[in-house]
């Protein structure tokens, strides 16, 4: 069912991919209120930058608020009329949820039941929330398709993401809440996290400081670029899923339910070798890279691949963003804004 809105809430938007759906959205006409903690996970002022941008247009409102702050949460809610909301929030990060556990349930788990709550009494027309590909854990059958049952996570992190996709399936069920869950796969680009991969190796490059190359190198990822990630977000909020006739609970098919609820996989299919990836950096940035080559970090999976068929047949689109242009671009913004 296709539908159009007005109003979206998008949480997480002072992050690195609620900001590009954030401002996608308001060039597209749309009200945008965005919620985000601003917590200092990682350097605060690249977060406030990019709310910056944001504020300068009208249609757009902050609400500095913490998911896990209930009565704050509905408050915004009542206070303005909502069609969409778009939970992007988390605390997000494989290696820090070994660490710092409560922080993903805070946010994680708190922080979605709040949300599912608030959508539930407002009339929400549609939840779109991000899960991730880590959800695949121990799964070695690739492409990971959502039809692949994911009950082996190999992180708190995933773990906490695969229970937002239970959690929204039991109010899809009970509250006839619409729910899409949205797996993405490494994402990348201008305003990127700098916890990750291509912000690590980029500033080091440039410092002449050492990479940190995990599991010696033999790693591969389905590197997504973030104008595919927001492209894939607006077609799916869009698309209301419809109830599958064929599901049975005879042969449960994880992707899917009789209830209005669906998951999809927003990735790149076209996963790239890591010592590609870093070669790619080397070419954009014109220096090599001083390599530190370590093991397997706990927690991390060797490989991820999105099959995305379910992206095409839905919503016809498929990312197909290269590592050589989406890197190029990161790079450059990564000069202009630390004025290097
Ligand atoms: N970037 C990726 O490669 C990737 C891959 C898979 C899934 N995801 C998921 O996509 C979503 C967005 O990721 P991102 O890369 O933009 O991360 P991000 O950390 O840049 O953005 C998340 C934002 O949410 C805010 N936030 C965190 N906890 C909050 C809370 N309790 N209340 C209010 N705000 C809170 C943070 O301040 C941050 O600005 C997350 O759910 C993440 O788990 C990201």
């Amino acid at each position: 069912m296709h539908l159009d809105y007005n109003t979206a809430l998008v949480t997480g938007a002072a992050g690195f991919i609620g900001f590009h759906l954030s401002k996608r959205l308001l060039a597209d006409g749309y009200q945008v209120v965005g919620v985000d903690n601003l917590n200092d996970y990682y350097d605060p002022s690249i977060k406030q930058a990019r709310l910056d941008i944001l504020k300068a247009d009208s249609r757009f409102t902050f609400m500095r608020t913490d998911l896990a702050d209930k009565a704050g949460l509905e408050k915004i809610f009542q206070d303005t009329a909502i069609d969409v909301v778009v939970n992007l929030a988390a605390q997000a990060g494989v290696r820090y949820s070994l660490t710092n556990p409560q922080a993903y349930v805070e946010s994680n788990l708190v922080g979605f039941v709040n949300i599912l709550e608030c959508c539930r009494h407002n009339a929400i027309k549609h939840l779109v929330f991000a899960s991730s590909s880590s959800v695949y854990g121990a799964n070695t059958n690739m492409p990971f398709s959502v039809h692949h049952n994911v009950d082996h996570p190999v992180s708190l992190y995933a773990a906490s993401k695969k229970s937002n996709e239970l959690m929204a399936h039991t109010y899809s069920h009970l509250f006839q809440l619409p729910c899409t869950g949205l797996r993405f796969f490494t994402v990348y680009g201008p305003w990127g996290r700098p916890d990750m991969a291509l912000f690590l190796f980029t500033k080091a490059i440039l410092e002449d400081k050492p990479i940190a190359v995990f599991n010696h190198g033999k790693m591969k990822r389905d590197f997504t670029y973030i104008d595919d990630i927001v492209e894939g977000v607006v077609r799916v909020m869009k698309s209301i899923p419809d109830p599958n006739p064929k599901w049975s609970g005879d042969a449960p098919d994880p992707g899917t339910s009789y209830a209005r609820y669906k998951i999809y996989n927003i990735g790149n299919n076209q996963p790239v070798e890591l010592m590609d990836f870093i070669t790619a950096i080397e070419n954009a940035i014109g220096k090599k890279a001083i390599k530190n080559f370590m093991d397997l970090q706990p927690g991390d999976v060797p490989a991820t691949y999105a099959d995305v068929d379910d992206l095409i047949n839905d919503v016809g689109f498929k990312p197909a963003t290269t590592i050589e242009e989406g890197i190029g671009k990161f790079v450059e913004w990564y000069k202009e804004y630390y004025g290097i």
